[in-house]
């Protein structure tokens, strides 16, 4: 049972941008390391001042904070000459999508059958342009599928046809499994038939509905405790706002399972307030319609670091929960546990993170 408070880290960056006054520094919470400081207030306010921040999803440990700041420095390579936020946004979940120590592209999870990786990833921009790809499998670069996505008809491509759509992208076939992804999955998950294995698959009948192809395997093991989803939350000169998201989703998974990755509202959502990407329990996410209801918090005048705490404070006790929230003048994240984090505003060299 976790205990009644669980935001670990909630931090707030202020930024200067033309639709505010100079930004007064926030008090930084008592959670907070003390060395957090406001960036660069020197700088002068040029209309927006771009900024980027980047989750390695929650349950990943600090020390993989690089691999976020690498992110970061990518997305902000894009609006810095001019891009656009989602493509900025894009960059930055892709340099995380090839790095094999992340569950999203080469590296994700594997399923509960120990062989399978179905990815689930999405694009979002602040004019309400959206894409998705849900169960993407053998590809590099989900994100990728999912901003092509966006320019389609559609909002939302899913297994087969996600995959076929990758090909006519020129996208080749791609293994994304690696030998530590495979040693991971063997090492974390936990056996179904062990006292540790969560509530809801001890209720749930899982042999009866097996779903993969082939018969079950005959050791199950469940990842308990690993990291998750990852996310870039990108601010643009122009005053708009990217966010992107990719995931391998859960071990314990049946085939078929999405989660709040590929659902507009849920995992992402980006708007003329400000953009948030979240990471965690991904039923819980959807149940709340968390991103959306971050934009609609930001709407009503609160601050990015308010907004991402109350996102985890609707969560908590109930699955894991982290979340990025940028606004036109901050950034913030809040977790119910460390994870690696980066963010800065284009032009510092001020990192902030875990
Ligand atoms: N948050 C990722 C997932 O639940 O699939």
């Amino acid at each position: 049972m976790r205990p009644a408070v669980l935001v670990l880290a909630a931090l707030v960056f202020p930024a200067a941008c033309d639709r505010s006054p100079t930004p007064t520094p926030t008090p930084t919470p008592a959670a907070a390391p003390a060395s957090v400081s406001t960036p660069d207030a020197q700088v002068p306010p040029t209309p927006w001042r771009p900024a980027a921040i980047a989750h390695g999803g929650v349950g990943s440990p600090p020390a993989w904070a690089d691999g976020c700041r690498a992110a970061v420095d990518a997305a902000l390579n894009v609006v810095d000459a001019g891009g656009d936020p989602v493509d900025a946004a894009v960059a930055g979940v892709a340099v995380m999508e090839d790095d094999p120590r992340f569950n999203a592209g080469t590296g994700a999870r594997v399923r509960l059958d120990g062989k399978s990786i179905q990815m689930d990833a999405s694009v979002m921009r602040s004019d309400g342009h959206f894409g998705a790809v849900a169960g993407v499998e053998r590809v590099k670069n989900p994100v990728k599928v999912a901003r092509a996505v966006m320019d389609s008809p559609h909002l939302l491509l899913q297994g087969d046809g996600a995959t076929r759509f990758a090909r006519t992208l020129g996208m080749p076939d791609y293994d994304p499994t690696t030998p530590e992804s495979f040693g991971r999955s063997r090492q974390q998950q936990l056996t179904l038939l062990g006292a540790d294995a969560p509530e809801e698959w001890r209720r749930f009948d899982w042999r009866a509905h097996w779903n993969f192809e082939g018969p079950i395997p005959p050791e199950l093991r469940a990842d308990g405790g690993a990291h998750d989803t990852v996310g870039v939350a990108v601010r643009s000169s122009d005053g708009r706002f990217g966010v992107a998201l990719s995931t391998g989703g859960l071990a314990l998974a049946m085939r078929g399972r999405v989660g709040d990755v590929p659902l507009l509202g849920a995992g992402l959502y980006a708007g003329m307030h400000g953009a948030a990407a979240a990471t965690g329990a991904g039923e819980r996410i959807v149940e709340e319609g968390l991103a959306r209801q971050v934009h609609g918090w930001l709407a009503q005048g609160a601050s990015a670091k308010d907004a991402a705490e109350r996102a985890v404070s609707a969560i908590q006790g109930r699955g894991d929960i982290g979340i990025i929230v940028i606004s036109p003048g901050e950034f913030a994240v809040a977790a119910d546990r460390p994870m690696a984090w980066a963010g800065r505003d284009s032009g510092s060299s001020a990192w902030q993170g875990p």
